[in-house]
């Protein structure tokens, strides 16, 4: 069955307008195009119903519009849940299926240097990948770590930056084969430095000998980058301490395994047949390499991939005198893949066509990734659209402050007895804030099944916008209910 689009009066809007429908929930209200720029955030339970109540209900939407993306696989089932979704949308041709098969291949360091007009740039982008990937991978983001953590992780950027400065200045390609040849053959002591045995079997040896030639006559500019290069291998690194040194080689090495072994080595580090940009183009590129059956080596890819997605997104150019294509970036179990960067580029992907899907069970699960409140608070605050599906816990009283409170009348009666012992009765009434939802109400909203007629209620918040009940009054949320 393919969802039909519904035509409306704004049918002759141009494509991808922002005000465009993207699904009609009724009553004249409806979900945009520039909500899903504004992003969207899904909390429920497990077994709640996000994933076959709000997550497909705009996934339909996205595809049936026309959007690019990318989708993140923390399940197994996840490919073929899309692959239903894309052939209902009619967009079976667009769906590129990166998987163990490497049928389609992204080598993301070529992409990078290949990247024409920002040859300065390569060293700091590398770099910046390399950092997104390990703040993500440890679970911690760098700006709000405080002693040894942000001191492993400054080690550590300092060494990549390093690491990839040097093929460079030797006129070598980047590749990640190359960088862990220089770390596991740099040296550990001044006096290994000075040793003929070491000098003959060092990588990292020969490529400084390579890249002292290729710059001894370049722009003194150049050449004292690289003598600051020699000098971090050469002095820096063999006076680091043994822990800090080890530390840094492993958190290196943990990187840059995936992409260069098996089963993941032939998709990362060969050619190149898909790049972030094809989304662009319209295809829907789904990375089906899900944590549960790759585990870390499966997070570290999707990671490097959502990060390339997210700065080529931003790098995009508006169109003259027309709208961008919107491409989303979609991740269930999204707290597998958060990082700090999300709510940056959240912030600037709105006017890049850029609409983030996430969805987990609760606040707490991106605490856990994010490291506190703040982080937190920054992300979702970027993640305009909020849906709530059946939970518990502190996530209800958050989403119950979120949608807000309103006075209530409360009416009661009181009894009193008069001055000559005769009794008055009166009904009085008085205000009192209440929430709007209350925080035990999100426990009982319907979670699909056949104990549910297969349907699912999630309550929706859009940044406050208000939603017109059918008497009339005018609210900050919409219950919705789904077909499964
Ligand atoms: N098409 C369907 N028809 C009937 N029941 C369904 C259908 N799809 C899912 N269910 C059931 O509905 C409930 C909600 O499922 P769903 O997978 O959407 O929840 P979820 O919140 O995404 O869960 P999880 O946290 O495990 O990902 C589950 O009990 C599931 O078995
Ligand atoms: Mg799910």
């Amino acid at each position: 069955m393919f969802l039909r689009r519904v035509r409306h009066p704004e049918e002759h809007l141009p494509i991808h307008h922002p005000t465009n429908l993207i699904r009609d929930w009724g009553g004249g209200e409806g979900f945009r195009l520039s909500d899903a720029l504004t992003g969207v955030a899904v909390f429920g339970a497990t077994g709640s119903g996000k994933t076959s109540g709000p997550a497909k209900h705009l996934a339909y939407g996205y595809l049936a519009n026309g959007f690019g993306g990318l989708v993140l696989c923390a399940k197994k089932e996840e490919r073929r849940q899309w692959e239903e979704w894309a052939r209902e949308t009619g967009r079976t041709p667009d769906l590129i299926v990166v998987d163990e098969t490497a049928n389609w291949r992204f080598n993301f360091l070529d992409w990078e240097a290949a990247r024409p007009g920002e040859g300065g740039g390569l060293t700091i982008n590398i770099v910046a990948l390399l950092d997104e990937v390990a703040g993500a991978i440890a679970g911690t983001t760098a700006r709000h770590e405080t002693g040894s953590t942000k001191f492993f992780q400054d080690a550590l950027h300092h060494m990549n930056t390093n690491l990839v400065d040097l093929p460079i200045f030797a006129g070598l390609p980047v590749s990640l084969p190359l960088m862990r040849s220089i770390v596991s053959s740099a040296p550990l002591s001044f006096a290994e430095i000075e040793s003929e045995e070491w000098q003959a079997r060092s990588a990292c040896h020969a490529i400084l000998r390579e890249a002292d030639h290729a710059t001894l006559l370049a722009d003194p500019d150049t050449r004292s980058d690289f003598e600051e290069c020699r000098n971090y291998w050469l002095v820096e690194y063999p006076a680091l301490s043994e822990k800090t040194r080890s530390i840094i080689a492993l958190s290196f090495s943990m990187l840059a395994r995936p992409f260069i072994t098996r089963p993941l080595k032939t998709i990362f580090s060969t050619d190149t047949n898909v790049t972030p940009e094809d989304a662009f183009e319209g295809r829907v590129i789904l990375i089906d390499l899900p944590i549960q059956e790759f585990r870390l080596a499966g997070k570290i890819a999707q990671l490097a991939f959502k990060y390339c997605f997210q700065v080529s997104l931003l790098r995009r150019m508006q169109p003259l005198g027309g709208y961008l294509r919107p491409v989303f970036l979609w991740a269930d179990e999204a707290q597998n893949f958060v990082s700090e960067f999300d709510s940056e580029y959240q912030a600037v992907a709105r006017s890049a066509g850029g609409c983030t899907v996430y969805l987990t069970q609760n606040r707490e699960s991106y605490k856990r990734v994010l490291g506190n409140d703040d982080a937190v608070d920054s992300l979702l605050g970027n993640l305009q659209c909020k849906f709530f599906c059946q939970n518990a816990g502190d996530t209800n009283q958050w989403a119950a402050k979120l949608l807000g409170e309103h006075y209530v009348s409360i009416s009661g009666t009181n009894v009193s007895r008069g001055e000559r012992g005769g009794q008055h009765a009166g009904i009085s009434t008085h205000e009192q804030r209440r929430f709007f939802i209350e925080p035990s109400a999100f426990t009982t909203l319907k979670r699909g099944g056949y104990a549910n007629a297969c349907q699912v209620e999630a309550i929706v918040y859009n940044g406050g916008k208000q939603f017109q009940t059918p008497n009339g009054e005018l609210l900050p949320y919409k219950l919705l209910t789904f077909n499964q």
